[in-house]
C-alpha cells in the first residue's frame, strides 16, 4: 500500500475547499484545514474514518498574521511533515475603483495573497528539509483576465501566480513544486450570490457551456498534489470550461 501523506489545506470549510480536502482524504491523506469555523467539511469526518485518515479542523483567521502563524505551527507539530499545501482560501469584496474603499482592497489582499505568503513561508522551510513537497494556490481567470469591478480581488490572484512561479523557482532544487490552479465559474457560496442574469450571460462566455462543479477543481489539485506530477512546477492550470484561453 502506498504510504500516507499529510496535506493542510486553507479555507476547507466548505465549497472549492472542502471537495479538495474530500478528494485528498480519498487519494489516502491525512488531511488539516484552516478556517474560522469547521463548517461544512465536518461531515467528512466519518469518510475519513472509514478510509483510515486523519481529518482535522485548526481553527484560524486566514486575515490575522499570528492566527495563521499559529495555526500552521500546531498542524506542524502534529503533522510532524508535509506532503501537500493548498493555499485555497479566499473572499471577494467586488466594488468599482473609484468607490473602493480601503477595508475592501486590504481584506482580500490579506486573506488572498498574505494568507499564502505566511503559510508557503513557514511550510516551504519544512518541505525544503524533507526534500519533498507540492504546493498549489487557487489563483482565478480573474487573475489571468481581469475583471471589473474585481480589481483588489484580480490583484490578489495575479499576485498568487507571479508568488508561485518564484516559489517554483526556489525550492526546485529541494524537490518542492509549487503550481497554481485557476477556477473559472464554479458552483459555490461565492458565486451563488451573484445575479442571474449575470449567471446566465456568463455562460456565454465559457466554452463548454456551463458553470464547473467544486470537485472538477478538486481533482486538478489532486492531480498537481500527486507523483503524476512530478515533472510539473511552475504552472497555471485553468480548471474554466475554457474560459481564459
Ligand atoms: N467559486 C468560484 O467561481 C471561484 C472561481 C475562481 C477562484 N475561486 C477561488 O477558490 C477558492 C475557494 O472559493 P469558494 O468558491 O469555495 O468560496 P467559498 O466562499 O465557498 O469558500 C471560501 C473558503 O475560504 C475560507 N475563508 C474565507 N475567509 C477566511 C478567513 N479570513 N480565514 C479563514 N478562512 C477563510 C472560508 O471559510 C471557506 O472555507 C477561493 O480562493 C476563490 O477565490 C473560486
Amino acid at each position: 500500500m502506498a504510504e500516507k501523506r499529510n496535506a493542510l489545506v486553507t479555507g476547507g470549510s466548505r465549497g472549492i475547499g472542502k471537495a479538495i480536502v474530500e478528494e485528498l482524504l480519498s487519494e489516502g491523506c491525512n488531511v488539516w484545514y484552516l478556517s474560522r469555523s469547521e463548517g461544512e467539511a465536518a461531515s467528512l469526518k466519518e469518510k475519513a474514518a472509514s478510509l483510515g485518515n486523519t481529518l482535522t479542523w485548526v481553527a484560524c483567521d486566514m486575515a490575522d498574521r499570528s492566527s495563521v502563524q499559529e495555526a500552521v505551527e500546531r498542524v506542524i507539530q502534529e503533522a510532524k511533515s508535509l506532503d501537500i499545501l493548498v493555499n485555497n482560501a479566499g473572499i471577494t469584496r467586488d466594488g468599482l475603483i473609484m468607490r473602493m474603499k480601503d477595508e475592501a482592497w486590504d481584506e482580500v489582499l490579506a486573506v488572498n495573497l498574505t494568507g499564502a505568503f505566511l503559510t508557503s513561508r513557514r511550510i516551504a522551510r519544512l518541505m525544503a528539509g524533507q526534500r519533498r513537497g507540492s504546493i498549489i494556490n487557487i489563483s482565478s481567470v480573474v487573475g489571468i483576465m481581469g475583471n471589473g469591478g474585481q480589481s483588489n480581488y484580480a490583484a490578489s490572484k495575479a499576485g498568487l501566480i507571479g508568488f508561485s512561479k518564484s516559489l517554483a523557482r526556489e525550492l526546485s532544487s529541494r524537490n518542492v513544486r509549487v503550481n497554481v490552479v485557476a477556477p473559472g465559474f464554479i458552483q459555490t457560496a461565492m458565486t451563488d450570490v451573484l445575479p442571474e442574469a449575470l449567471k446566465e450571460s456568463l455562460n456565454t462566455q465559457i466554452p463548454l457551456s456551463r458553470i464547473g462543479e467544486a470537485q472538477e477543481v478538486a481533482h486538478a489539485v489532486a492531480f498537481l498534489a500527486s507523483e503524476k506530477a512530478s515533472y510539473i512546477t511552475g504552472q497555471v492550470l485553468a480548471v474554466d470550461g475554457g474560459m481564459a484561453m
